[in-house]
């Protein structure tokens, strides 16, 4: 039996170092496994190939490098209409940025169809009611998200294992941006705010529109899926949060703008990196879930002792602390490097693994 996949956002990033992958590594490969993988679907936000047979790997590798065009669609949720037919469930492969018709697309899939969900993308459980989170992710040999939390490091299913073990984490710290990770290890070196910036941007370590970081609400919807995966109700608008850098900054019409206006915000971060260093600490954007009866998150830019483990931290590297009650003073935690196309297919590929039915170890 082959296991099926339909990959929305195969021409971005993520969904071409995906497909890239599936053939180099032989995941279609039937001599190496016996669930071998077939890619029946791709899409990209304007067309779609589909063939319940299996797509060929020159048509699927020709469409995800833009070089062939397939059927238009309208409404993202017109992509399940060729799955009607499917004997097999299909597992359908998030890696788009898409919200609202997203979140649509993965209540249709996973409350009306029998078919499954992995996602990279974080925004649809972000914006999503705590009821809805909590229906779209129980069943968890439908819904694979650990790439929606540092690219798919084993931070959601520690904090899902802890939670049916009756553990559920008390406390969860975390840096979470890669970009904010390097831009506050090189303010320690007493470099511009401004200067690295600009260096982050054109070395494309931030967004297209640098402000997106910046504001911390990339930040804030990850450390509310995990919070929920520890089982918290509780929403982004829950969340006390405080951009990396005040919001006059981040406010501007346009990148320029907010461009122009960044070297304001040097004199402040200097001094409040100075201000740490005379107390042995330093400034890290910190993502806080404390839950000793009653869930709270805070996102800041902290002041923490460079003997903390998240003080210790150098460029993009992400880390959580989780601590539970059983853990006591102890806690566990979970470093990874910040994310990257690669180590997210690969994650990706990792929670399609977990949706196989009678999963084998392959014959490599
Ligand atoms: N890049 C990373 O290192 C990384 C790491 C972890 C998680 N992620 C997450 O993975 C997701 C993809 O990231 P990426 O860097 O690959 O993004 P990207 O390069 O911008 O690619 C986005 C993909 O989504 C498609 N798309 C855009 N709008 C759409 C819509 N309305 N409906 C359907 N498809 C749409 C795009 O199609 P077109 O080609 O037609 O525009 C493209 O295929 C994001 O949610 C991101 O947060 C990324």
């Amino acid at each position: 039996m082959a296991e099926s996949l339909f990959i929305v956002g195969a021409t971005g990033r993520v969904g071409k170092e995906l497909v890239s992958q599936i053939f180099d590594k032989g995941d279609n490969n039937i001599a190496l496994h016996q669930n071998p993988t077939s890619i029946v679907g791709v899409a990209s936000s304007k067309s779609f190939l589909y063939d319940s047979g299996g797509l060929s790997e020159s048509d699927i590798r020709s469409f995800s490098a833009k070089r062939k065009l397939g059927t238009k669609y309208n409404k993202l949720t017109d992509l399940l209409e060729p799955l009607k037919g499917s004997k097999d469930s299909v597992s359908i492969v998030d890696v788009t940025a898409e919200a609202e018709r997203m979140l649509e697309l993965h209540k249709k899939v996973i409350f009306e169809t029998k078919h499954k969900i992995v996602t990279a993308n974080k925004i649809p459980l972000a914006i999503s009611d705590y009821v809805t989170f909590e229906r779209l992710v129980s069943e968890i040999s439908r819904y694979g998200y650990r790439c929606s939390v540092m690219a798919g490091a084993e931070a959601v299913d520690k904090i899902r294992d802890l939670r049916d073990i009756g553990d559920n984490p008390t406390e969860i710290t975390g840096v979470f941006s890669g970009t904010l990770g390097y831009i506050a290890t090189e303010l320690e070196k007493g470099r511009k705010f401004s200067e690295i910036v600009k260096e982050a941007m054109e070395n494309g370590y931030t967004e297209p529109n640098p402000v997106i970081d910046l504001s911390g609400s990339d930040v804030a919807s990850k450390i509310l899926i995990l919070a929920r995966t520890a089982g918290a109700h509780i929403g982004l608008s829950d969340i006390k949060l405080s951009p990396f850098i005040p919001d006059e900054y981040l406010n501007a019409v346009n990148v320029g703008g907010f461009l122009k206006g960044l070297s304001n915000a040097d004199i402040k971060l200097a001094s409040m990196m100075e201000n740490a260093q005379r107390n042995r600490s330093t400034l890290r954007y910190i993502a806080r879930y404390v839950n000793h009866g009653r869930p709270r998150i805070s996102v800041n830019l902290e002041e923490v002792s460079l003997d903390n483990p998240l003080g210790q931290l150098k460029g993009a590297v992400n880390k959580i602390i989780i601590k539970t009650k059983t853990y006591g003073d102890r806690y566990y935690s979970v470093e990874a490097p910040g994310a990257g196309a690669d180590i997210t297919a690969q994650n990706i590929r990792r929670d399609l693994l977990y949706q196989l039915d009678n999963r084998t170890m392959s014959n490599s």
